[in-house]
């Protein structure tokens, strides 16, 4: 039976390096990660073997309210009884709701939603609202920033590796290094139309910025008459202990972009929210930004449930409660194994571990995933592991969490040649 399955899995990566790509299997398989999810639940999966794993990676955090959870499922069994994804020139009633819900839960005065299927498309919708309402043509963006790869989102990463191959990318784009106010002062001109952002950095290695940085970014935005666009798709509902992390530092954007976690683990969908004065844009051009898939009657009412679910069970707060619970292990860690561990940065329930160099990294995650947790280190740099487990994981899950990293860095130091200089 087990070398059955052990066979279908495989068959299944064969076919994957084969149909796919040879390269994503190569990786997975020299950090451990070559599983083949099958059954989801809560915060944990099983490889198509049997073999169990608590899933701290989600996707880089779709999954906030657990992986196949059954209120989500129900609702699209539901609507499904009824609704198919709809016709996205016609009006809709799902998707006017899930607007309105979009309002009432986002910080200030965002009140108006383009919807779409992921988040580079809330992005490239987001740069081009910009673009469209100011007439100005400049973009500011950050070092290491993460907002997709679809034309306009691609244009502001903050990653060499994703960009080069595809320059000339779109005019107009300047990067300024992160968490740095002034370096975005000195950047803008009479033709900057927007600064787009992550309020914390996640592909980038979870990333905090000081407390007066957004507050700061906001404030040069307002006297030069420049947008700010917020990119809560990866710190957005509930991750980092506020329904959205802007609130963390009280800023509100003239354009926040959502995806991931608005699905529930479930189905695509993305929105772009801005305020009412940059609706003004659209009157004359209701056309002008079209989604055959974006915010299909579906996806809509699978976000209104994820939506319900979060504040019902108050995933925000869970958020807070086991980040306390994860940062007292940390407090060890970084006591017994200084030469692993240099520092944790986290917000809620999403943390970035940084290791002391590149190479454990990619143990660490092979280490973890033998003792059942997948956590993987962040492309743009190995030496940071990303934490961001369900936000629905239990505290006895944290734990189990918590003694597998343990022990992988345990055994790591251990190791013969880990160390600072390795
Ligand atoms: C902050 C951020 N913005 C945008 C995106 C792109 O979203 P998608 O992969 O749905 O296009 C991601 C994906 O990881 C992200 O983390």
């Amino acid at each position: 039976m087990i070398q059955d399955l052990e066979k279908l899995k495989k068959q299944a990566l064969d076919d994957f390096a084969q149909y796919i790509g040879p390269m994503k299997v190569r990786t997975m398989k020299s950090a451990g990660l070559d599983i083949v999810e099958e059954k989801r639940d809560g915060a944990s999966v099983w490889d198509i073997t049997g073999k169990k794993y608590i899933d701290c990676q989600t996707g880089s955090g779709i999954m906030n309210v657990g992986r196949h959870n059954p209120e989500i499922i129900a609702a699209l069994k539901k609507a499904l009884d009824t609704y198919d994804i709809g016709v996205f020139l016609l009006c809709s009633r799902q998707s006017a709701d899930l607007a309105k819900k979009l309002s009432e839960i986002t910080p200030g005065d965002l009140k108006c939603t383009i919807f779409g299927a992921g988040g580079g498309e809330a992005n490239d919708a987001a740069i081009k609202i910009a673009r469209g309402f100011t007439m100005k043509t400049e973009i500011i963006y950050t070092q290491n920033a993460y907002h997709g790869h679809t034309g306009f989102a691609l244009s502001a990463i903050g990653r060499e590796a994703y960009r080069a191959p595809f320059e000339p990318l779109m005019p107009g784009f300047k990067m300024v290094p992160f968490d740095n106010a002034q370096a975005i002062r000195d950047t803008i001109t009479d033709d900057t139309a927007a600064v787009i952002l992550e309020p914390i950095q996640g592909e980038g290695g979870i990333n905090i910025p000081g407390d007066d940085y957004l507050k700061e970014v906001r404030s040069i935005c307002n006297e030069h008459e420049v947008l700010l666009i917020l990119d809560e798709i990866q710190t957005g509902f509930a991750r980092t202990g506020k329904m959205f992390a802007s609130e963390h530092w009280g800023v509100v954007p003239d354009i926040m972009t959502v995806a991931k976690s608005l699905g529930g683990g479930i189905y695509p969908i993305s929105a772009t929210i801005f305020t009412e004065e940059i609706m003004d844009f659209f009157i004359p051009h209701p056309f002008i930004h079209l989604s055959t898939f974006g915010g299909s009657d579906l996806g809509c009412l699978v976000g209104l449930a994820t939506i319900e679910y979060i504040q019902k069970h108050d995933l925000a707060e869970n958020a807070v409660k086991l980040g306390r619970r994860f940062s007292q292990g940390f407090d060890s860690f970084l006591k017994d194994y200084p030469e692993l561990l240099l520092e944790v940065r986290q917000k809620g329930l999403m943390i970035g571990l940084q290791y002391t160099n590149q190479s454990i990294g990619p143990r660490m995650s092979k280490k973890l995933a033998e003792r059942g947790v997948i956590a993987i280190y962040t492309g743009n740099d190995p030496s940071i592991c990303r934490l961001m487990p369900p936000l629905v994981i239990t505290p006895e899950e944290v734990d189990l969490v918590l003694n597998a990293l343990g022990d992988s860095m345990q055994e790591l130091s251990k190791e013969s040649g880990i160390g600072k200089n390795d």
